[in-house]
């Protein structure tokens, strides 16, 4: 028995909708919380299978957890574990977090090897790097990261990252605001959601500045005090709501969000022929009545594309007028809900990190598996808009990341249920 999606498309969505908290802010700020020398309470957590997840491990590893209705109160002073087992990760690709906070609290850690998914190798070679940086000594082996710093604390050093990492300047941030010292990073990773984890970070009482720029400075403290904080709007659901807006000719507003983050999905949808206005802290996207122009799109790091929309977005250049080119630069394997999409009557051709969507007229209605998180979003949008009915299988990968997503689509007017089958 596997839940499915049954959408019957075709249905404009129209009215006012908010985003829950940011899935890859949470997953760094729960971990992060193990840093503190005193209780802190997070908000606005957005209800999914990562976060639920994570508030079982952090218990497991010895934490009090109070966790109901998006508010998480977490007493990390009976953490005893050093350790973060595989049984235990297993289910949460972001595991890599507890490397970074354990060993800025503890000055040792040992957590299992998330390994690869379904977009890309997903290597840690750079928050290892990092994590050497600070004087830590690293060991790989039987599927464990082993880090341990000689004097019982790490030292703040200087990190250069190679590779501009979300996941490898959150940890080498975590792990350095109770290091002995300065820590500078390089190359820094500039997401929203890695200015949301140094805002927190610094509400404990730590001292992070640049956060949001590609260098990072931290000055180690002794002590962290606990701290109420709220987690930022998640801006991938929030881009994924307005291209589901855009792709179901609807009019819809999402309100509570921060416009500023959704500078690169407005430009794409306006150049695509979508009308987007911006609020203080809401934006509309409404139809204009015209075909969808084609275009190109690159996944940069922030503030460039972002490659978790390049899928959900894929599913609206299938129906623009002409051919439109998608260049994956971040992950090497992040084209697998094409071939879903093709089922529904898109046509495209890939080669390497680039694929080429022609558009059609409409897709259709078809039986699709979600092969990973957002390549279910893509088939969702793809859903909404596509003539007949869509079923859609695969929802675990969908309920890591998305809160109650069909219910804000139903409440938006989409025809979509959850069903067992
Ligand atoms: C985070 O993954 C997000 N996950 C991803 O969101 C997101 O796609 C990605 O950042 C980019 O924005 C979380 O925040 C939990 P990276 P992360 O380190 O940190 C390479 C979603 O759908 N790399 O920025 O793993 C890596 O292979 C998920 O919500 C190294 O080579 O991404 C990739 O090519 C999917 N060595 C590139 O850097 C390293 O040590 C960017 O990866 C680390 C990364």
């Amino acid at each position: 028995m596997e839940d499915t999606l049954i959408i019957q498309g075709g249905r404009p969505l129209h009215g006012v909708v908010s985003p829950s908290g940011a899935k890859n802010a949470a997953v760094a700020l729960l971990p992060a919380a193990l840093l503190c020398d005193e209780p802190c309470t997070v908000e606005n957590l957005p209800d999914i299978r990562d976060v639920r997840v994570l508030a079982r491990i952090l218990e497991q590893m010895g934490a009090s957890v109070d966790y109901h209705s998006g508010c998480m109160t977490l007493d990390p002073r009976c953490v005893t574990s050093r350790e973060a087992t595989y049984d235990l990760i297993r289910h949460m690709r972001a595991s890599y977090y507890l490397l970074g906070a354990m060993l800025g609290k503890f000055g040792e850690a040992k957590i299992a090897l998330p390994g690869g998914c379904e977009i890309g190798q997903r290597p840690i070679d750079q928050h290892l790097k990092g994590m050497e940086a600070l004087g830590a000594e690293v060991e790989v082996s039987h599927g464990f990261v082993s880090a341990k710093a000689p004097q019982g604390r790490l030292v703040g050093g200087e990190v250069y990252l190679d590779v501009v990492s979300v996941g490898a300047t959150a940890n080498v941030m975590m792990a350095a605001v109770r290091a002995q010292g300065r820590t500078t990073i390089v190359n820094a990773a500039k997401e929203p959601h890695i200015v949301d984890l140094a805002n927190f970070l610094n509400a404990m009482g730590a001292n992070v500045k640049g956060a949001g720029t590609d260098v990072i400075r931290v000055r180690g403290v002794e002590r962290l005090h606990g701290c109420t904080y709220t987690v930022i709007p998640d801006q991938i659901e929030t881009g994924t709501l307005m291209i589901a807006a855009a792709a179901t000719r609807g009019d819809v507003t999402i309100e509570n969000m921060i416009p500023a983050h959704m500078e690169s999905i407005s430009a794409k949808l306006e150049e695509m022929g979508v009308i987007v206005e911006e609020g203080e802290s809401s934006i509309r996207v409404t139809d204009s009545g015209k075909p969808f122009s084609q275009t190109n799109i690159k996944t940069m790091p922030y503030p460039g594309f972002p490659t978790d929309l390049q899928q959900p977005i894929s599913a609206l250049l299938c129906v623009a007028q002409g051919s439109s080119m998608v260049e994956e630069n971040i992950f090497e394997d992040r084209f697998k809900h094409l071939g879903q999409l093709q089922r529904m009557g898109a046509q495209y051709r890939v080669s390497g990190r680039v694929a080429m969507i022609d558009g059609v007229k409409s897709l259709s209605g078809s039986r699709v598996v979600a092969t990973d998180l957002r390549a279910g979003a893509c088939l969702v949008i793809a859903g909404l808009m596509a003539q007949g009915t869509t079923e859609i299988t695969g929802l675990r990968h969908i309920d890591r990341g998305y809160d109650h997503l069909e219910e804000k689509l139903r409440s938006l007017g989409a025809d979509i249920q959850r069903v067992q089958k």
